[in-house]
């Protein structure tokens, strides 16, 4: 099974306040992609990696990359769109044709494992669709706009959904043409190929593999990272 990793990075890191790239702020000392980056090269799943970036960044990313470089698997840069969801698809409409697999995995994900990454892919070379996801731990409620409860939703139902998701090349490929024909955006890739009603199998992901959106998610990476390197 070939497999290519997509690794969506063109987000403007607006609620991070941040002034650059927010994939490339420091974590330790190191960016913060090349943290995301070193799981994937090294769970050895894939032939090549795509990562999206801005086109205001292109140049900054390219250099990072190029100076990261070393595992032998080829990491292309994309630009990315104004979505995620827009960047995930010009990644797909990128990568070379005959790839059996493609998995997605956010670049604001540092804390990711090869372990989990190799758990997923093969998930979906089994079944097609699997996405990481953790069971809830809060009560989940929803709410009218005014901000009244309408309902409080059965938590033991409830999965937290995280990267990596991977399917089958062709349905996700096929997730996302219908996605466009029928202008569906989602936050998640899973949900364009659920749209489908393509079955996505859940894996156990892990607490520790959350998204740096907020400053305070930093904070939170660098002491399990520091806790990792000790
Ligand atoms: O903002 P969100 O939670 O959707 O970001 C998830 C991932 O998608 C991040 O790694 C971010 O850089 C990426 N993204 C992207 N293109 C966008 C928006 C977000 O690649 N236009």
């Amino acid at each position: 099974m070939r497999a290519v990793a997509i690794v969506p990075a063109a987000g403007r890191g607006v609620r991070m306040g941040s002034m650059g790239p927010k994939v490339l702020m420091p974590l330790l000392g190191r960016p913060l992609l090349g943290w995301t980056l070193r799981p994937i090269l090294e769970s050895g799943c894939f032939s090549e990696v795509a990562v999206a970036c801005s086109p205001d960044h292109r140049n900054l990313i390219s250099r990072f990359l190029s100076e990261e470089a070393g595992t032998g698997t080829p990491v292309r840069v994309i630009i990315g769109g104004q979505t995620r969801q827009d960047s995930v698809a010009n990644c797909l409409r990128e990568i070379s044709s005959g790839c059996d697999l493609v998995a997605v995995h956010d670049g604001a994900r540092p804390l990711v494992t090869a372990g989990l990454i190799t758990t997923v892919v093969k998930r979906a070379e089994e079944g097609g669709a699997a996405i990481a996801a953790v069971p809830c731990k809060d009560t989940v409620k929803l709410s009218t706009q005014g901000g009244i409860v309408s309902e409080t939703l059965d938590r033991s139902r409830i999965w937290l959904v995280q990267t990596p998701q991977c399917f089958r090349f062709d349905l996700l490929v096929s997730a996302y043409e219908a996605a466009r024909r029928k202008e569906y955006v989602a936050t998640d890739d899973s949900s364009l190929v659920e749209h489908m009603g393509a079955p996505v199998h859940i894996v156990m992901g892990s607490y520790e593999n959350i998204k740096v959106t907020t400053p305070e998610d930093l904070l939170i990476c660098e002491e399990i990272l520091k806790r990792r390197v000790r």
